[in-house]
């Protein structure tokens, strides 16, 4: 059988549905500030796994918001940070992914969504977004106490789903999670969500590479 390891903000989850609340409290600058909030929070998870200090995906959410407010000149109530923290642990999925879910289930795969989130954010948020039925479970990788891309994490997968890592299938608009997951062994789609956001010039190359859910299965059938 074949194992989708799906990555869940970004892929799964759109970490832009924060903008709603944001535009309350920050106004026409939320869509920037959301996205200065995404990238330093994957720096955090990055800087963290590399000084070999963890410290969880909920913590560098946190830390990542209090750095955005301070280097966009927002001084925000403790209020609304732990409101905007509340509005990250209830993010919408992505138009196409349910649909999507529900014509992956039709194959002989197993889906598991996979992901640095914290075990308890993780399973609320799926469960909210309606997704946890259609999965066949949540592999956090604050089991290991590292973030992705540790290429541990990849074979810690492998394990957990019992199929060896050639077998296993990644799902991800994260680029950087794409590469490692192939340098782990993986196969992996790239989810091009964004046609303007360009891929690595790295020898670690997605095995496909697909602008929305819809596609992923026509390639599957061919060749799971
Ligand atoms: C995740 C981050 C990378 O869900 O988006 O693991």
């Amino acid at each position: 059988m074949t194992s989708l390891a799906f990555d869940v903000y970004g892929t799964l989850i759109d970490t832009a549905g924060v903008t709603g609340r944001l535009k309350e409290i920050v106004g026409e600058r939320a869509s920037e500030f959301s996205s200065h909030w995404r990238s330093k929070q994957l720096e955090y998870t990055w800087r963290y796994g590399l000084m070999r200090q963890y410290r969880d995906f909920r913590t560098c959410t946190r830390q990542a918001l209090d750095w955005t407010c301070d280097a966009l000149g927002f001084q925000i109530k403790e209020q609304d940070r732990l409101d905007l923290m509340q509005a990250y642990l209830e993010l919408p999925p992505f138009h196409d992914v349910i649909d999507g879910l529900n014509q992956l289930r039709s194959m002989d795969v197993a889906m598991y969504a996979f992901s640095n989130g914290v075990p308890e954010d993780l399973d609320r948020l799926l469960d909210r977004a309606g997704l946890k039925p259609l999965l066949d479970g949540i592999v956090s990788f604050d089991e290991l106490k590292n973030f992705k891309p540790d290429p541990s994490l990849y074979h810690n997968f492998a394990k957990r789903s019992g199929d060896d890592i050639k077998a296993c299938c990644l799902v991800s608009s994260n680029g950087f999670d794409v590469c490692g997951a192939v340098s782990a062994g993986m196969r992996a789609f790239w989810l091009q969500r964004d046609p303007s956001i360009q891929f690595d010039h790295w020898e670690f190359q997605p095995t496909w590479t697909v602008s929305g859910f819809e596609h992923i299965i026509g390639i599957l059938e061919k060749s799971v």
